[in-house]
């Protein structure tokens, strides 16, 4: 049994006290939601994936110099983490016209964007994370103007950088969500990337068929999940060949 200290639960995660002070344990659960949680899963294998994944993309964004919340992986659904206060933003980037997006401007989905767009949601379950405004934003203090630029910088630079990473395996970043927190180093504060970056929450089609490759699968009962994870985790170089699921029977070799 479990007997450390819970901070905080989430819908697909859960963070723990971490072994020492200005440390966190994000675990990774099955559970997989959409609507706000107006429907539910427990997909078994998808926490073990995004956990995989989320630490691929994170070490790789701390090669490039984004100040990350990630310390190192500790277990299959594990990771340890800085502590960090959440800034209460959903930021979403997004190259491709899909999901909220289309609907609201009535565009038809898999349309590129002429130019990037940056949308801020504020992180509100019980108000439906509704779209806000930098206006929003500085009026009731949910960042400083500082932060928000420092937002902007990364969120721009994470595309960029995430966008040929994908492109590389095969793969268009449609769009993502970011969360980003304050950590404090003695009298110093930072703005790093937090939570998780996923086929949870990311648009990944497949650059050959268009295939959905992400929970557009749940959201739409596409099925096939846990294999579209998979597949996004085997294509970036993730699993070892012992890990991907077996298709054929092994043949005896002569
Ligand atoms: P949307 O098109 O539904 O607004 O979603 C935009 C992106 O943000 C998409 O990649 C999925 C992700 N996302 C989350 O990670 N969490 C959420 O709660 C929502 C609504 C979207």
């Amino acid at each position: 049994m479990n007997r450390r200290r819970r901070i905080y639960e989430g819908k697909a995660k859960i963070i723990f006290e971490g072994p020492e002070t200005g440390t966190y344990i994000q675990f990774f659960k099955d559970d997989t939601t959409a609507f706000n949680a107006r429907k539910h899963a427990v997909i078994e294998g998808k926490g073990v994936l995004n956990n995989r994944i989320s630490e691929y993309i994170f070490s790789r964004l701390e090669r490039i110099g984004i100040p990350t919340h990630f310390i190192k992986r500790l277990n299959m659904r594990e990771q340890l983490i800085h502590a960090v206060e959440i800034i209460p933003l959903e930021v979403v980037v997004r190259n491709v016209a899909a999901g909220s997006l289309a609907k609201r401007f009535g565009l038809e989905e898999g349309m590129p964007l002429p130019h990037t767009v940056v949308e801020f949601y504020y992180k509100k379950d019980s108000l439906n994370d509704p779209m806000v405004s930098e206006e929003h934003i500085l009026a009731f203090g949910w960042a400083t103007p500082q932060e928000l630029e420092e937002i902007m910088a990364h969120a721009v630079r994470i595309n960029d950088f995430l966008s040929g990473l994908f492109l590389g395996a095969g793969i268009q970043l449609v769009d993502f969500k970011m969360e980003f927190g304050r950590m404090w180093e003695n009298d110093m504060m930072q703005v790093v990337l937090a939570d998780e970056i996923s086929p949870d929450s990311a648009r990944l089609w497949d650059m050959q068929t268009g295939n959905k490759l992400d929970k557009d699968r749940f959201r739409q009962d596409l099925g096939g999940l846990v294999e579209a994870y998979q597949e996004v985790a085997r294509r970036l170089g993730i699993l070892n060949e012992n890990e991907t699921p077996r298709l054929k029977r092994p043949v005896l070799v002569k």
